[in-house]
């Protein structure tokens, strides 16, 4: 186990695993800078935070405003070195399973949150921790990473595009001394899944998923994938012949409601 982490900055952190990641990392000697969309819930994980002894810094920013985000997080890291910057926020969307295709208002939505908000909270801060030759970036991808599943194309391409985004930074940080950890849960428990009705096999709970990924970043790991049931399934459909992952994946029901 590495030196605990002492500034540790996650976006996503007003909800579900953002939330139970900052109020895990939280403690006397910590210093988190928390960012999410909506103040009230925010202001909620701060709070908690606060209590375990956290110093906490939090605003309402949208990942999708790469200007104010790399402002926010160029200020706060001249202030507070940061030694963990989490990539965590994130939606969830898709088609009307009775529809063909997938609105491209929907598609661009996600990828415009999933991927090119994780890329403005990642790259601002990339020659800030490699200059300093520490830290670790964590970017929170998904299984879905791993083939394009019919019931989210969006989503699937969004987490795909971060997922290739990480490991690619992985090996050009690593000389600097800037770990970079992937993450490609399953399903977990959460304000997200709340909202998807169709099957998901071997669910986490929140707590679960985010102690699983605690300490998977604690210990430096490249990459955390879980379960494993999922992780081999999704990939043997993606290493399968086009045709035969397919048909597995077609029959695939899912709905997810919109906020
Ligand atoms: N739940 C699962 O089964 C599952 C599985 C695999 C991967 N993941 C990924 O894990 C991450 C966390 O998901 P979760 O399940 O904890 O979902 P969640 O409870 O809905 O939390 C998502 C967080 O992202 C924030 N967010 C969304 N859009 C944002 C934006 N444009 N700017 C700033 N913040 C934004 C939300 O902020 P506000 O609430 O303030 O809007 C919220 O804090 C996501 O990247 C998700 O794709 C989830």
């Amino acid at each position: 186990m590495r030196a605990p982490y002492r500034v540790v900055v996650i976006t996503g952190a007003s909800s579900g695993l953002g939330a139970t990641l900052a109020a895990s990392y939280a403690g006397s000697q910590t210093v988190l800078g928390l960012i999410g969309r909506n103040p009230e819930r925010l202001a909620a994980t701060a709070a908690r935070c606060r209590a375990a002894g956290a110093t906490v810094f939090s605003t309402a920013l949208d990942v999708c405003d790469g200007e104010a985000l790399a402002a926010w997080l160029i200020a706060f890291d001249r202030e507070h070195p940061t030694e963990l910057l989490i990539a965590n926020a994130g939606i969830s969307s898709g088609p009307d399973p009775d529809t063909a295709g997938e609105p491209a208002e929907t598609t661009l939505h996600q990828i415009e949150t999933n991927l090119l908000g994780a890329v403005h909270t990642i790259a601002p801060m990339v020659p800030l921790m490699s200059g300093r030759g520490r830290g670790r970036i964590v970017a929170i991808a998904s299984i879905a990473a791993y083939r394009g599943l019919p019931y989210s194309p969006g989503y699937c391409a969004s987490k795909a595009g971060l997922r290739a985004y990480a490991e690619a930074l992985r090996p050009r940080l690593a000389p600097q001394g800037v770990g970079v950890t992937v993450v490609c849960p399953g399903f977990f428990s959460s304000p997200m899944t709340d909202r998807w009705e169709g099957p998901t096999p071997f669910l986490a709970s929140g707590e679960r998923a985010a102690g699983i990924v605690k300490r998977g970043i604690d210990r430096g790991r490249p990459r955390i994938s879980f379960p494993l049931p999922l992780v081999f399934g999704m990939r043997f459909c993606d290493v399968a012949p086009a045709w035969l992952g397919d048909m597995i994946l077609r029959d695939f029901r899912f709905r997810i409601r919109s906020t």
